[in-house]
């Protein structure tokens, strides 16, 4: 497996432009759901740095816990709870520049101060969401929205 070392001194769109081929390139070959989206995880954290990345999965109505990198985190999110709930129920991408604005924010470190939630959709229903937190307010923009939902669109096609 070889993986290119991308340079943080492009921009996030360059970044991004690098990363999604080499992911592709990373799971080609496996199947394993759980595999895949933990060498993802670890992929993006390692570029970004991100305070948290991790999935979480639609399983009996209630979201769980899936492959994350990143401190300890809450397993379970009701349906329309938080803001992975809410982008669940809502169907749609949810970028919160401050998540003490945002009413009912489930708050798992105290250090995360931003955060966006990527619905991951198969025949119009949402089966996981990709949770990225950052400990830096307004870290989130669309090139981070446009380029994830690639990657939510990517990661439906294993399920
Ligand atoms: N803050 C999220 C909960 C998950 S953690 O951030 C990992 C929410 O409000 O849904």
């Amino acid at each position: 497996m070889h993986l290119v070392n991308v340079n943080d001194a492009l921009s996030k769109e360059e970044q991004y432009l690098s990363l999604l081929p080499q992911i592709e390139a990373l799971c080609e070959g496996e199947q394993d759901i759980i595999a895949n989206l933990s060498n993802i995880a670890a992929l993006l954290k390692q570029q970004f740095n991100w305070w948290w990345i991790g999935f979480y999965f639609v399983k009996n109505n209630e979201l769980v816990l899936g492959p994350f990198q990143g401190p300890v985190a809450c397993t379970r999110i009701q349906f329309g709870k938080g803001v992975c709930g809410t982008s669940w129920q809502n169907k749609s991408s949810i970028i919160v520049d401050d998540v003490e604005q945002f009413p009912g924010h489930i708050a798992c470190s105290s250090q995360s101060k931003s955060e966006i939630v990527i619905p991951i959709i198969k025949n119009n229903e949402v089966i996981a969401v990709i949770d990225v937190d950052s400990e830096h307010l307004s870290h989130f923009d669309d090139t981070d929205e446009k380029y994830l939902t690639k990657l939510s669109e990517y990661i439906s096609g294993f399920f």
